[in-house]
């Protein structure tokens, strides 16, 4: 029975770690990603990782709690970063995701662990033994029978649960990355789709596997499209409206076109002409692509236009009204559909496309398939257009 009740505790301090990993991680990742983002492998408010790492802490406590703090700390930072290193090794070789990715900072070792985060690792294992550790346990020893049971049922039941679910479709989305977009000819997707929306969580959180997925899309939609984009090449010439001789396409633009704050987008500099020059090249590649492949290719054409419909010059700091340069890429989605509702009525379908127009940047994954067409168009254009300026010929996205 003593037993019993010692795992039940051990399980409840474990859950409370894992939490107190979870407000770390959220903390830490909407930070960065300037919006609030669930952390974390699991669907619930754990990241069991921290919770493996504080007890192997408690445990290595008893060996050399009684040895000088700075010699606490080396070991406390080598012990995570090993948890941390083996943890990324099982996620890349079992779930087929990288779920972090440190190869930008210094000393790195294969991007799993790197001496900064070591460091902090060290200094929160210092904290955890000497002032959090005794103060949870301390409470956690004040739960009286039988709740101590009853929790540990309930946190069993919900970490099976929620380990299996989210194993589950990490493995078949890792695995759909790395073998589908191979094996597969024609760009499946309902498929493809079923599954990133299931996996949508974990996709959302983690920016490497995010940046996995786009470019994976973005290496079948390239394929898929490469000879409808060399047909509609001429695209990438036009400059003006007048250029365009499709009159269904100039039908479900032009209203937008005549519009006065529209017409503003002319007095921006983009890539190298105009924010209108570049829309307009956007907008049409769209229709015309989306239109052979039976999509909606008035939305795609609206949209398309829309979706740089910011009026400032993001390269200039002086500009009153821009948001700060760096950021420019994460905010302009949002402004561009702000500016579009005030003066046109859009459906999901164009709002979607709108504000998404920049993932992987931004996090929401597009819902439609026009949306990720776009999203692709607008990079091809953009690279074409940033060739055409250091005088190469524009060529397919790399
Ligand atoms: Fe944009
Ligand atoms: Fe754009």
């Amino acid at each position: 029975m003593f037993l019993l009740h010692l795992l039940s505790l051990l399980l409840i301090c474990f859950a409370s770690y894992s939490f107190l990993g979870w407000i770390i991680e959220v903390f830490y990742r909407s930070i960065k990603q300037g919006r609030f983002v669930n952390a974390g492998f699991l669907h619930g408010c754990f990241v069991p990782v921290y919770g493996v790492s504080a007890f192997s802490l408690i445990l290595l406590d008893f060996y050399i709690g009684n040895q000088p703090v700075f010699l606490q700390f080396l070991f406390y930072a080598v012990l995570v970063s090993s948890v941390e290193y083996a943890v990324g090794v099982f996620s890349e070789r079992v779930l087929h995701a990288r779920l972090w990715d440190y190869s930008g900072e210094p000393f790195n070792l294969y991007g799993r662990v790197c001496l900064p985060f070591s460091i902090i690792w060290g200094g929160l294992g210092v904290l955890l033994t000497h002032i959090i550790h005794p103060f949870v346990w301390g409470k956690i020893l004040l739960i009286a029978s039988p709740y101590e049971y009853i929790a540990a049922v309930l946190l069993v039941l919900y970490f099976v649960y929620d380990f299996s679910v989210s194993i589950s479709w990490t493995r078949k989305l890792g695995k759909s990355l790395e073998e589908e977009f191979e094996r597969m000819k024609s760009f499946n997707y309902g498929e493809f789709q079923h599954l990133l929306n299931k996996g949508s969580h974990i996709v959302n959180t983690f920016e490497s596997l995010r940046e996995k997925v786009s470019g994976g899309v973005y290496k079948r939609l390239e394929e898929k499209f490469s000879k409808l984009l060399e047909e509609n090449r001429k695209v990438l010439q036009i400059t003006d409206p007048s250029d365009i001789d499709d009159v269904e396409y100039l039908g479900y633009v032009a209203d937008i076109l005549a519009h006065e704050e529209f017409q503003k987008t002319k007095l921006y500099k983009h890539h190298k002409k105009s924010i209108f020059d570049h829309a307009l090249k956007v907008s049409y590649l769209s229709y015309k692509i989306s239109k052979t492949v039976k999509l909606n290719a008035k939305d795609a054409a609206r949209a398309g236009l829309l979706h740089d419909f910011f009026l400032y010059d993001w390269r200039n700091s002086d500009d009153p009204g821009r948001p700060v340069k760096h950021l420019h890429g994460f905010h302009h989605p949002k402004i561009a559909l702000e500016n579009s509702m005030r003066y046109f009525n859009l459906s999901e379908l164009e709002k979607d496309i709108i504000v998404k127009h920049m993932w992987p940047l931004t996090p929401m994954l597009p819902k439609y398939r026009e949306s990720f067409l776009i999203t692709f168009l607008d990079k091809y254009v953009t690279l074409a257009e940033l060739k055409e300026k250091s005088g190469a010929p524009p060529a397919a996205i790399q």
